[in-house]
């Protein structure tokens, strides 16, 4: 699997950042736009995006069982491997562009940031199950938590999944984690103010989408 995006003008754009912020109603209305300016548009969502890798979605949230840290990771990354493989790769292969819902940097969120493993070891997970595929642009969608913690009542009353249920200061550490490599890494990165209407961030997501395609600042 060879990245050909640069060839064909596809780009790979992922959305980031905890639970209840946005991020599906706003790569949904991403992908609308885009298709709307006549692209062709992948939109898929981690973990899962195909038929092995929502497998191990419901292995690893909707099963009460208590997976050990380095398990887990590993089958982040499996999935994520058959994802890249079965669906991503062949997408920008094509020309098409992708939208996703969590990528690699879910991993290094919340199992680097709030877990034991470290951000190197991670990204060698990456490297071995998906050859180290990077987005083009990720758009970390940010609020402040109480803000969110409404919202997530709203959607999911008291059946979060078994991450989303994880306690405050694991969510913490996770979004610190999240900040710190928007800002180690400002040319992939754009953060994104995720408070206000879904139109009003969605205006925000085509702001930072604008060089991308080719509609100025
Ligand atoms: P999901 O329902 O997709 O996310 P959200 O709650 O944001 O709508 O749940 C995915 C959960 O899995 C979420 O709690 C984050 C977690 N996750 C990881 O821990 N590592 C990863 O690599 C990915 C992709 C997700």
């Amino acid at each position: 699997m060879e990245k050909m995006a640069g060839m064909t003008g596809a780009r790979f754009i992922t959305f980031e950042g905890g639970e209840g912020v946005g991020k599906s109603t706003q790569a949904q209305m991403l992908v609308e736009a885009l298709e709307s300016r006549g692209l062709r548009v992948i939109q898929t969502r981690e973990p899962g995006g195909t038929p092995g890798a929502e497998a191990i979605r419901a292995l690893l949230l909707d099963t009460n069982y208590e997976w050990g840290t380095r398990a887990e990771a590993l089958l982040f990354a499996a999935a994520r491997s058959d994802h890249v493989a079965g669906l991503i790769g062949p997408a920008l292969d094509r020309g098409d562009w992708v939208v996703c819902d969590r990528y690699i940097d879910s991993s290094r969120a919340y199992q680097a940031g709030g877990g034991e493993w470290s951000d190197d070891a991670i990204l060698s997970l990456h490297t071995l199950g998906s050859h180290a595929l990077m987005p083009d642009l990720t758009l970390l969608l940010q609020a402040p938590l109480d803000h969110v913690a409404q919202r997530l009542h709203l959607r999911d009353g008291d059946n979060s999944d078994r991450i989303g249920g994880k306690s405050a200061s694991y969510h913490k550490r996770v979004a610190e984690h999240f900040r710190q490599m928007a800002m180690t890494d400002p040319e992939r990165f754009v953060l994104v103010d995720a408070t206000g209407t879904p139109e009003d961030v969605h205006k925000r997501v085509m702001r930072a989408m604008a060089p991308l395609i080719g509609e100025g600042g």
